[in-house]
């Protein structure tokens, strides 16, 4: 049985947990102001709020609900637009309606729905953030201008909002209904978590994250599955810090990785590298190690954590080992991890104070897309020398690539326009990329140099760009 808060309404269902939350909202609850666009997360259009409690506090992020299981609602308050209704237009509604921000409407109740999530959130109060809070949206007919205006007046809601509970604050000012109040006492009474619930097919366990990439291929398949919810599982989560070591939770995000403070401290391009990675929603949902368990030679966070050498906590059942991201991946999508093993924990020995590192990623659209070849660089430097490198690479070849030779070759040695070339074609003799749709194999090949260009100009102003273009 799962029970969550539906807008206003508990519900309880027995319906398979492993259907998609968008299809109980749609079809069994007939709640069809959530509309159904792409079913891959890539339009926004099924956005709803999700809000759990974390550590006794009432959070809500958005998601794609079409990618969601319905088990993954199990003691949440779930957000549709009829859920922001009120007497007349909400004001977030009628920000929309004043800059003539919807036309055919399709897009219309995910943008609301994800803005009401910027409300709801305690990120600053300014433009940026709400831009960034409709990032997963996507309008095919009004234009973004206007859309860009309703938000401008969306941050304008907030002004008087000076710190405490983001969710009084919008219910006092009426820009959202007055039962958001009450939901997270009403939370604490129906919190039980969902482990593992047995569908219809009972041989085919599957353990379930985020959902973001296992709904987009077999959403049918998982209806009847039996699932492993490792989302309800609290010991899963979090991102923390053990003396020098970043220990994240098998069951993160990657918004917990963006929302972690001292993260920032250590990588502060993290914002910069993971908006090239996935929108809003997806960040809110996908976990990291799903990224890593998913196996695509094109990951990007696998790409980002081969760099810095991340170590996997494998378990099943009372059994633990720990095996090397480098280790993990064995063939295409073959991995060193057996039945039953899940992901408990991923950590890594955070950066020193000589230490640099970059990540870079080319795709067809800039954000948002699937990269053709990504890369990630970590170096420690001393005196101008390098001591050690560590040389990611993903697309050019059939696992995510750790390029060992390069990374060997580049310690020891002054960074300069020789050493680079040098490394570029030590790189060469390490991958293998082929043609698809994402560009030839000679493209590939070119992308991976210029990478490589572009990791040592961004941590190494100093070098002479003009150089670096002859080769
Ligand atoms: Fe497009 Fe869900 S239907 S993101
Ligand atoms: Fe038509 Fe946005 S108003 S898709």
């Amino acid at each position: 049985m799962i029970s969550f808060i539906l807008n206003k309404k508990e519900v309880s269902t027995t319906l398979p947990p492993g259907m998609a939350l968008l299809d109980f909202i749609r079809y069994k609850q007939h709640l069809t102001g959530t509309k159904i666009g792409c079913r891959e997360g890539d339009c926004g259009a099924c956005t709803v709020l999700v809000g759990e409690l974390v550590a006794g506090e009432l959070v809500y992020k958005s998601a794609t609900c079409c990618l969601m299981a319905l088990g993954n609602a199990q003691s949440k308050h779930i957000v549709t637009i009829e859920g922001l209704n009120m007497d007349g237009l909400n004001p977030i509604q009628q920000a929309l309606s004043d800059e003539s921000a919807t036309q055919c409407g399709f897009c219309t109740p995910g943008f609301v729905v994800s803005l009401a999530g910027y409300c709801l959130g305690n990120k600053e109060p300014t433009y940026a953030n709400a831009i960034a809070a409709i990032d997963g949206n996507i309008c095919r007919c009004t234009g973004y201008k206007s859309i860009e205006k309703a938000a401008a007046k969306v941050v304008d809601l907030l002004d008087e909002r000076k710190g405490g509970e983001p969710v009084l604050y919008a219910t006092i000012t009426k820009i959202l209904p007055a039962y958001f109040n009450k939901i997270k006492e009403r939370l604490v009474k129906i919190s039980k978590p969902v482990m593992a619930i047995k569908g219809s097919n009972g041989t085919s366990i599957k353990s379930l994250g985020g959902g973001t990439d296992l709904y987009v291929q077999k959403h049918e398949e998982m209806v009847d599955a039996h699932i492993n919810f490792l989302n309800n599982n609290a010991a899963l989560k979090g991102v923390t810090l053990e003396g020098n070591k970043c220990m994240i939770g098998g069951g993160a995000t990657v918004s917990d990785l963006l929302d972690c403070t001292f993260f920032h401290e250590y990588f502060p391009g993290i914002n910069k590298f993971i908006k090239l990675v996935s929108s809003t929603p997806i960040r809110n949902m996908a976990t990291i190690a799903g990224n890593f368990i998913n196996a695509s030679p094109i990951g990007d966070l696998t790409i980002f954590f081969l760099a810095l050498d991340a170590q996997l906590i494998l378990k099943y059942q009372k059994k633990s080992r720990q095996v090397a991201l480098r280790d993990l991946y064995k063939g295409y999508k073959q991995l060193d991890k057996k039945p039953g093993e899940i992901v408990e924990k991923i950590w890594f020995e955070l950066p020193g104070p000589n230490a640099k590192f970059n990540f870079e990623k080319v795709s067809k659209r800039t954000h948002l897309d699937i990269a053709s070849v990504n890369s990630a660089i970590s170096l420690v430097m001393e005196n101008g020398i390098i001591q050690t490198a560590a040389l990611s690479a993903g697309g050019v070849g059939p696992i995510p690539l750790y390029l060992k030779k390069t990374s060997l070759f580049l310690a020891g040695k002054a960074v300069d326009e020789t050493l680079i070339e040098a490394a570029i074609t030590i790189a060469h003799t390490e991958i293998n990329p082929i043609s698809d749709a994402r560009g030839s194999a000679a493209y590939k090949k070119l992308l991976l140099g210029q990478l490589l260009k572009a990791h040592f100009i961004t941590l190494f102003p100093a070098l002479k760009v003009e150089k670096l273009l002859t080769f």
